[in-house]
C-alpha cells in the first residue's frame, strides 16, 4: 500500500501554532496478536494521521516505528523482544528514530520496557490519544509511558486508517470482565465497555459505501455488548447492521459459550447478511478443568449450545480454541477434550499449549504438566483436528459455492482465492478474461479439498 501523502506545507509561511504536530514524519506500525490489535493499529494510524504524521509500509524509511504487541502466551512476548532487538539496526541507520511499544505488553510491562534501551515510548491500549504528543516529545529526547486503563474509552469518534481491501474489522467493545484464570486480557485491556450502537451501525454503513464487502465485529466477549442509551444487546446490534447493509457479509468474534443467547442464534439464522460461521472457544472438554479455568460453563451446556446452533442453522460451520496441558490436566481430561472435539467436528481449531501468565489466578496454581507431555497432547489434538477438517472439507467436493474474492493466492499468483460464507478458503485458477475483482462475489464448483483448503472452478 502506498504511503499516505500529506499536503505539502510552506513551512516558512505557516505560523508554528498552525503546523501539524508530526510535520509529515513517517510512521510504520507493526502488529502482533489478535484481530483487536489489528483494529487498534488502524485506530493508532488514524490518531497519528489526524496529528500530522504520515504512514509508511516499511520500517526502512520510517521516522517512527510502533510495535503493537501481544501478551497472551510467553512466546508471543518472546517474538516481540526478538523484534525489538532487531530494530537496533534501524537505530544505527537513523539516530533520531523513535521506537514505541503499544498494546498488551506495554500495559503489562510498563516502564520496564524502557530498560530495553531502544524503546522511547510505551503506550497501553486505552491511551492512544496521547501517542502523537508522546512521540513528538521523544524526538526531543524525553521518554514517555502512558498505561492508564479506562472505563469509558472506546475510540468511537476516531476514524481508523484501514488497509485497502474488502474486509474490515470494527471493534464494538473493549476489555473483558470474564477473568478466565489463565488469561492476561482482563489485566492488559481492563474493564468491559461498549461503543454506542449508532456509531457501530454508521461505521458499517460507511464501510459499505467505501466498497468494503465483509465486516467482522470485534469484542473479547461480544455477548456482553450493551448500548448504554437504548439497552440494545449484541443480537440487536447485529440485526441493525444486517438491516443497514443487507449485502455486506457480517461476521463477529468472539462469543462466550456461557451466555450466547437464543435471541442471538435466531438473529443469525434470520439474516442472509450474517455469515453462518461461529468461533465458539471450548478450551477444554473436562468439567473439572473448565471449573479451574473459571470458564463458567460445563461440557453438557456447551454441547447443548452447539446442538441449538446447528438446529437453527444446519449448514453452520464452527471453529474453536483449545488449551492443552492446563495445570493438573490428566490423561483422562485430555481424552475428554479429544472426545468433545470429535463430537462437535469443528471446521477449524486454534490449539495452544498452556502458557502460565504472571499475576493470573492460574499462575498461582502452578504449571505441573511437563513440557513434553503438553506438546504430545497438543500434537494429538492437532492430528485429530487435521483429520476432522479434511473429512469435513471433502464433503464440499461437487458443491457449488458463492465465494467472496480475496485476491491472488499466497502460494501461486496464477491462482486466486476467496472464502465461502462459512469462511472456508477456496483456491481457483485465475482467469483474467472474466473481469472479476477483489471483493466480488463469484460462483465456483468445488473440485478438490485438503484439510485446510477447498479448490474450485469458477462457473
Ligand atoms: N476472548 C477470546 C479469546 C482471547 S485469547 C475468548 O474468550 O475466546 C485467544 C485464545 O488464546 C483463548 O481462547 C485461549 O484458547 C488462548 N489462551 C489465552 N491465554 C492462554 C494461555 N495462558 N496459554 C495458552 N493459551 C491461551
Ligand atoms: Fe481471556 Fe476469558 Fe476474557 Fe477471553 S473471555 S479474553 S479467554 S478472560
Ligand atoms: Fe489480543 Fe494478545 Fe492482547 S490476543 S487482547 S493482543 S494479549
Amino acid at each position: 500500500m502506498p504511503e499516505i501523502e500529506l499536503p505539502i506545507l510552506d513551512l516558512a509561511a505557516t505560523p508554528p501554532s498552525m503546523l501539524p504536530l508530526g510535520m509529515g514524519k513517517k510512521v510504520y506500525v507493526e502488529t502482533y496478536g489478535c484481530s483487536m490489535n489489528v483494529s487498534d493499529s488502524e485506530i493508532v494510524l488514524g490518531v497519528m494521521h489526524a496529528n500530522g504524521y504520515a504512514q509508511t509500509d516499511t520500517p526502512d524509511n520510517a521516522d517512527v516505528i510502533l510495535i503493537n504487541t501481544c501478551s497472551i502466551r510467553e512466546n508471543a512476548e518472546h517474538k516481540v523482544h526478538t523484534r525489538l532487538n532487531m530494530l537496533k539496526y534501524y537505530r544505527k541507520r537513523k539516530a533520531d528514530l523513535v521506537v514505541g511499544v503499544l498494546g498488551c505488553m506495554a500495559e503489562r510491562l510498563r516502564g520496564k520496557l524502557l530498560e530495553e534501551r531502544l524503546v522511547d515510548v510505551v503506550v497501553g491500549p486505552d491511551e492512544y490519544r496521547k501517542l502523537p504528543t508522546l512521540v513528538d516529545a521523544a524526538f526531543d529526547g524525553s521518554k514517555g509511558v502512558a498505561v492508564q486503563l479506562s472505563r469509558i474509552e472506546t475510540y468511537e469518534d476516531l476514524m481508523p486508517v484501514r488497509k485497502e481491501g474488502r474486509s474490515a474489522f470494527v471493534s464494538i467493545s473493549r476489555g473483558c470482565d470474564k477473568f478466565c484464570t489463565f488469561c492476561v486480557v482482563p489485566f492488559t485491556r481492563g474493564r468491559e465497555r461498549s461503543r454506542s450502537m449508532s456509531s457501530v451501525v454508521d461505521e458499517v454503513k460507511m464501510l459499505w459505501d467505501q466498497g468494503f464487502k465483509e465486516t467482522t465485529l470485534l469484542g473479547q466477549n461480544v455477548n456482553s455488548y450493551r448500548d448504554d442509551t437504548s439497552g440494545a444487546d449484541f443480537a440487536d446490534l447485529l440485526a441493525a447492521c444486517a438491516k443497514a447493509t443487507p449485502h455486506m457479509r457480517l461476521r463477529y468474534s468472539t462469543p462466550h459459550p456461557q451466555d450466547m443467547s437464543e435471541k442471538l442464534i435466531e438473529t443469525m439464522a434470520s439474516y442472509d447478511a450474517i455469515c453462518k460461521f461461529i468461533h465458539v472457544p471450548l478450551q477444554s472438554g473436562s468439567d473439572r478443568i473448565l471449573e479451574l479455568m473459571n470458564r463458567t460453563y460445563r461440557v453438557d451446556h456447551y454441547l447443548r449450545l452447539i446442538e441449538r446452533i446447528r438446529r437453527a442453522m444446519p449448514m453452520v460451520s464452527l471453529s474453536t480454541d483449545i488449551i492443552a496441558g492446563f495445570c493438573t490436566e490428566t490423561e483422562d481430561d485430555h481424552r475428554m477434550t479429544m472426545d468433545v472435539m470429535r463430537e462437535v467436528r469443528y471446521d477449524l481449531a486454534y490449539m495452544y499449549a498452556y502458557s502460565p501468565r504472571e499475576n493470573t489466578k492460574a499462575w498461582k496454581m502452578g504449571d505441573d504438566v511437563p513440557h513434553d507431555v503438553k506438546i504430545r497432547r497438543l500434537n494429538e489434538i492437532i492430528e485429530q483436528q487435521v483429520q476432522i477438517s479434511g473429512q469435513l472439507f471433502a464433503t464440499n467436493v461437487g458443491a457449488v459455492e458463492e465465494i467472496l474474492v480475496d485476491g491472488p493466492s499466497k502460494r501461486n499468483t496464477m491462482e486466486w482465492q476467496g472464502r465461502t460464507d462459512t469462511n472456508r478458503v477456496v483456491i481457483f485458477p485465475h482467469d483474467h478474461l472474466r473481469g472479476y475483482n477483489v471483493g466480488d462475489l463469484v460462483t465456483a464448483r468445488i473440485v478438490r479439498a485438503s484439510s485446510a483448503t477447498l479448490f474450485g472452478e469458477l462457473l
